[in-house]
């Protein structure tokens, strides 16, 4: 099996370089409305915010910030096959302006956002991060009524294109291959998610540099996943807000086509090295949910319960008919060309 993957160093306001209905899953991270981090980059797209928030009119600000990611929304809605999925991480800001402080709901506005654009919600997920600060209290110390909550989560709002889900055929092979284990879909598809740590990011980033910090890098393990949850074998992931890459990077791993489009050049700099570290990476990962599993059937054993069926691929019995097929992928070649990365995948041995 073969993957393509390409970067367009572009602005996502217009995704021209995409044909309509060429993705089949979106998994992104947009600059956050009111994180202080993304003022210049957001009054760079329209200086109209930039005066915003010099007059202390943080509203304004807020509205007009929007505004800009409406643009990309708009393409997205163009570019998504019916039936396809948008997974959105997103965090609320908190901020004083002109003295006054209160949180920006960004994760309302874009959820309105995409509602307005035909796109149904659909249940979303709190990514729980904590935070280890001991000053991270807001307000007024111990004293009623003016302290404030403590922002700790994130969500990853989901949406898909249109009320109908996307049709297979029967029995197909791109389908049934990209199931997932039993116990993982107990976990992924629950509704707060408290146990990303980042351990796959050890292996994909050197963290000597700063450049995830510099781009807001999400853990390698949220694309991953949402990957895995929401497409099939010979998907299209777009990603309009690339950033460093990380959604690419998870495709790569989990046997999807990727395309991505990023404003700053600087940010694909280091790419080349990841992605020659992905042949050991996709056999890391996958090796690690074998090994998992294998732990998950112990258990189950242990505690004297059964599993009805047997891993066709693997020697390992599943718990569902639906799982029978699954077979994972490891990363065996990776040629650049002039339009990006070729990959060719193995079907993963698991021994
Ligand atoms: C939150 S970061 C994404 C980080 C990414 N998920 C990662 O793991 O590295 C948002 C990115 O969107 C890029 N960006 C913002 N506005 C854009 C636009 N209109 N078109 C393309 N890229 C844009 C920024 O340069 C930044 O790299």
């Amino acid at each position: 099996m073969e993957t393509t993957h390409r970067v367009v160093v572009d602005d996502a306001r217009e995704l021209g370089a995409i044909d309509d209905d060429a993705v089949d899953l979106v998994v992104t991270s947009p600059p956050y409305p009111m994180i202080e981090m993304w003022d210049d980059l957001f009054t760079e797209l329209d200086p109209a915010i930039g005066d915003a928030l010099e007059a202390g009119d943080g509203a304004a600000a807020f509205e007009a910030m929007h505004a800009q990611l409406d643009r990309v929304w708009d393409e997205l809605e163009r570019v998504l096959v019916d039936g396809g999925i948008v997974c959105l991480n997103v965090g609320d800001a908190t901020r004083s302006v002109d003295g006054s402080f209160r949180v920006y709901p960004n994760h309302a506005r874009v959820t309105e956002s995409f509602e307005s654009r035909g796109f149904d919600p659909l249940p979303d997920v709190l990514w729980r991060k904590p935070t280890n600060s001991a000053a991270k209290f807001m307000g007024s110390g111990t004293l009623p009524p003016n302290a404030y909550v403590t922002l700790e989560h994130e969500y990853i709002l989901v949406f898909r294109k249109g009320s109908d889900r996307r049709s297979f055929e029967p029995r197909a092979d791109r389908r049934y291959e990209a199931a997932y284990f039993w116990e993982e879909r107990n976990t992924w598809f629950s509704d707060v998610w408290t146990d990303v740590k980042g351990e796959l990011q050890e292996l994909a980033y050197d963290d000597t540099d700063d450049l995830r910090e510099r781009s807001a890098a999400y853990p390698l393990e949220i694309p991953y996943r949402l990957i895995c949850m929401y497409s099939v074998y010979g998907d299209t992931v777009l990603d309009p807000f690339w950033g460093t890459g990380t959604t690419s990077l998870a495709a790569m791993c989990a046997g999807r086509d990727s395309v991505g489009y990023e404003l700053e050049e600087a940010f694909l700099e280091v790419f080349d090295e990841r992605v020659a570290a992905v042949p050991a990476l996709s056999r890391s990962i996958g090796d690690a949910r074998l090994e998992r599993h294998r732990e998950f059937v112990a258990q189950r054993r242990e505690d004297g319960e059964t599993l009805g069926y047997e891993a066709t691929h693997y020697e390992t019995p599943v718990m569902t008919k639906m799982e029978r097929e699954i077979r994972l992928r490891e990363v065996s070649s990776v040629t650049e060309s002039a339009d990006g990365y070729r990959l060719e995948h193995e079907p993963l041995a698991g021994e």
